[in-house]
């Protein structure tokens, strides 16, 4: 059974492995400066919120994190869910589910507009959960890096 909680300052180095794993999942990088940056927002809940789900034994096994923001369309606010990664050894037990569920819960509570996020059009696995749980709005993504 897993178990959802807010990150707080106990998590450090279990968020940091998860944390890790999850940028080189993206094969990217990320500098220490901006993910100590980035736990010490989370921590804080006010710009940043983040969530982290334990397995039976207490393991941290996966992280979820998020965000909101006014929209032109909704006088409630959107709730974006950036970052959601589970450890390859604790899949297919419903940490991911259970972290979605977290966040939809989050921003029903607080009367948000919806819940969205992106994934890659080739990432199966994660689209396989996203379909179960959600609509699949048919947007393309594009960004222009600054
Ligand atoms: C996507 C991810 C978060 C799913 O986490 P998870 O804890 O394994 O997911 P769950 O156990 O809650 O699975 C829920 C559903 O997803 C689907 N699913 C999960 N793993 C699957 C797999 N390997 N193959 C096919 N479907 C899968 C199933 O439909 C499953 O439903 P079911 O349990 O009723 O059969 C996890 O695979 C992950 O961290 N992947 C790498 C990072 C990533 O892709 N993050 C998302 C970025 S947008």
């Amino acid at each position: 059974m897993t178990s959802i909680q807010r990150i707080t300052e106990s998590d450090l180095d279990e968020w940091t492995v998860l944390w890790r794993d999850y940028i080189v999942f993206y094969e990217s990088e990320v500098p220490d400066e901006v993910s100590r940056d980035t736990f010490r927002r989370i921590v804080a809940d006010e710009e940043l919120h983040g969530a982290i789900a334990r397995d039976d034994d207490g393991r941290a096994t996966g992280i979820v994190h998020w965000l909101t923001h006014p929209g032109t369309w909704s006088r409630a606010d959107y709730c974006y869910l950036e970052d959601l990664f589970v450890a390859p050894t604790s899949r297919g037990a419903g940490a991911g589910r259970a972290l979605i569920a977290h966040v939809r819960d989050w921003a029903a509570a607080r009367g948000l507009d919806k819940v969205y996020w992106l994934t890659q059009e080739g990432n199966a696995t994660a689209r396989a959960l996203y379909d179960s749980v959600a609509t699949h709005t048919g947007f393309t993504h594009y960004e222009i890096s600054l």
